[in-house]
């Protein structure tokens, strides 16, 4: 299924019939509207204009399109701003507030605000909720984005002061559990506590977890009341919402998406690429800046179907040049059909572009559309027509979503505590993880990304790359599997109140690999040692982990000789950050032990497995080659992959996954 996000209220009403026959001529299903019109739908106070938006979804459905609500709550309107100022939220760096006249303004904290949200949302809801042509909803826009998950603001830190009472039965519990006694930093009362912002140096790591549980608990209770009141007059209509990666907003992306029916992502691969590459040599951001890095769509598609491991939705589809990176490269030919497949090759259930037109006024005029102001074609149409008469004949909706043997385990507080305590700036929670992704995406492994929580029992092979705070219910789940398991560095280095385990790290995770940490030293990121494994040299890196191995069987070792890389029975350990080079041999190796199916076709290719449909995707500029048997079923394309081009080809389910 296909989609596109409109914004009727931006174009004059006498357009939006040419608009929606465009829109069915194309092939679309879904329009999504309503985002950000809460100046049209109120735009006085309780002054409901819903007339227009009646109006457009009634041009929409007579012409065969079906209509996805926005819930307004991302962008309030100056009157409300105006009667509430303390809904704006404060920087957290700064200390100064944030203002009127873009979007997120809000502050997570103001009871004032949640209020005002669930009087819009349910004002839409009982409108709404039973109307023919409106399928679901989307809630609020990308929660989060633009850094407005922290709020210094006095109404978060009473709310702060209030959550810490729930969390810590007694004031001298939270005294100790944050060593409150270091700097003489206790407290006599919750009501003493302040949020560890604006302090002259560092604030106690464990106060700074606290704040970051606490803020992520007020978006999740906001959204989740939110959804509440959507079903609670819309039973029948879906409920999503469109993600920002959770190593962006540091908010519990997995709580944030349980109330929901699935999950969308907005999917900007070269503005993405463009950010993330921005500090990289030339010759390797210049490489991918027409196509966007081989792995980072994926990644955060993986993710997101993994938040509710069901299909998602690619709710805003990146179609030409955008706005906000620092240089918005147009992307090569094709590669909107690249995208628009590769997304469903890797679960999605729709894919929807943004925008309709381009629009010609406001922040985002540089931002092309399927549609240029002038209502031309841009290159994405055709390219988009294709996808779909691709897909159609795939068949792609009667496969089943991606199913993997490999997972990585993924969650909120590794990032927390890489954000908390430094120590080496060279380790970033988000590279660590998206090394591992990308390695065994190399390798051509389909992976789901899970939580603690999850069943392990699907999978052949789980990485831990950066999983902190461990407890003994996940130690005895790991014990019961029969996976193997892979532990990066500083896997159960903390405690659950950011403390040093005074067994030495990895503190409970000794019980599956009786190690101690005796120290840990970090490096500069272009400062490496050696790792010795299997009879080669690889790089050990930036987070260098001193280990007394006890009984373990140490596989791998430091330029000195010291043990480096653990194992005990089903249970490896890495005590030190490493190269991509190791990562794709030793995965690699992992992957044969267990019978996991890999293919290692080149760096720019990538190899994914939906369904007994399998697809490989050439992000390069050169034609290259498959070395697949000469009787492969070729479904589109063929063994040679053209300059960013795909092919798919059809194999049995269970021959694809395994060996
Ligand atoms: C998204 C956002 C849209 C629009 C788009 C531009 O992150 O959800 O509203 O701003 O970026 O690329």
């Amino acid at each position: 299924m296909f989609g596109v996000c409109y914004y009727p209220e931006h174009w004059p009403s006498s357009q939006w019939e040419q608009d929606a026959q465009m829109m069915a001529e194309l092939g679309l299903t879904y329009v999504r509207i309503g985002e950000f019109a809460w100046s049209r739908l109120e735009p006085n106070p309780g002054e409901l204009d819903f007339a227009w938006l009646d109006q457009a979804i009634l041009t929409l459905n007579n012409a065969g399109l079906r209509v996805v609500i926005c819930t307004p709550t991302a962008t309030p309107p100056k009157w409300l701003i105006d009667q509430h100022p303390d809904i704006l939220p404060v920087d957290p760096n700064t200390g100064n507030t944030r203002g009127f006249g873009s979007r997120r303004h809000y502050d997570f904290s103001s009871i004032e605000f949640l209020q005002q949200s669930l009087r819009i949302t349910r004002e839409l809801a009982v409108r709404y909720g039973h109307h023919s042509g409106v399928v679901g909803w989307q809630t609020d826009n990308e929660l989060c984005c633009h850094d407005t998950a922290l709020s210094g603001s006095n109404n978060a830190r009473n709310a702060f002061q209030d959550w810490c009472s729930k969390y810590y039965s007694s004031i001298e519990k939270l005294n100790t559990d944050w060593g409150n006694v270091f700097w003489s930093m206790e407290y006599r009362d919750f009501s003493d506590i302040e949020l560890p912002i604006l302090a002259v140096t560092e604030t106690s790591p464990a106060h700074r977890l606290a704040y970051r549980r606490f803020s992520s608990d007020q978006v999740v209770n906001y959204h989740t009341l939110m959804v509440e009141e959507i079903r609670r007059h819309a039973p029948d209509q879906f409920i999503t919402h469109n993600f920002i990666p959770m190593n962006e907003t540091a908010v519990d992306n997995f709580a944030l998406a349980a109330p929901l029916d699935f999950t969308s992502y907005d999917n900007y691969p070269l503005g993405r690429t463009d950010l993330m590459l921005t500090g990289a040599p030339a010759d390797q951001l210049r490489r991918y800046m027409r196509t966007g890095h081989p792995d980072f769509a994926t990644y955060y598609h993986d993710q997101t179907r993994g938040l509710l491991n069901r299909g998602f939705w690619v709710m805003e589809q990146q179609p030409g040049p955008v706005n906000w990176a620092n240089n918005n490269p147009r992307p090569a030919p094709g590669m909107i059909r690249f995208w628009t497949i590769e997304a469903f090759a890797h679960g999605a259930d729709c894919v929807c572009y943004f925008r309709w037109r381009q629009a010609p006024f406001a922040q985002e005029q540089m931002h092309a559309g399927l549609l240029r102001p002038d209502n031309s074609k841009t290159e994405a149409w055709p390219e988009a027509k294709q996808a779909m008469a691709d897909l159609a004949k795939l068949d792609i909706a009667k496969q089943p979503s991606q199913s993997a043997s490999v997972a990585i385990i993924t969650g909120v507080q590794g990032l927390w505590v890489s954000d908390i305590e430094k120590q080496g700036e060279a380790y970033d929670f988000n590279n660590v993880q998206f090394s591992y992704y990308s390695a065994l995406r190399e390798l051509g492994v389909t992976v789901d990304f899970i939580s603690v929580d999850t069943d392990f029992s699907p999978y052949a092979l789980i990485i831990a790359p950066s999983l902190p705070i461990i407890d003994s219910a996940f130690v005895e789940k790991c014990k019961t599997s029969c996976a193997d398991f892979i532990f990066g560095p500083r896997t159960g280095a903390k405690t659950s109140e950011f403390g040093y385990p005074t067994d030495l790290p990895p503190g409970l995770l000794q019980s599956l690999v009786p190690i101690r940490v005796l120290s840990v030293e970090t490096l500069r990121e272009d400062f490496t040692e050696t790792l010795s494994w299997n009879g080669n040299h690889y790089e050990s890196c930036r987070w260098r982990e001193q280990l007394d191995a006890g009984n373990t069987e140490v596989i791998a070792k430091y330029h000195n000789d010291e043990p480096a890389i653990v194992r005990s029975g089903p249970f490896t350990y890495l005590g030190t950050l490493t190269n991509r080079d190791f990562l794709l041999d030793f995965l690699q190796q992992q992957c044969d032990h267990k019978g996991v199916l890999t293919y290692r076709f080149g760096e720019d290719i990538r190899v994914s497995q939906r369904g007994s449909l399998m697809f490989a995707f050439n992000y390069s500029e050169q034609a290259q080659l498959l070395p697949l048997a000469a009787d492969t079923q070729w479904l589109i394309g063929s063994a040679t992959l053209q300059p960013h081009g795909l092919a798919v080809w059809q194999v049995s389910v269970q021959t694809a996954l395994t060996k």
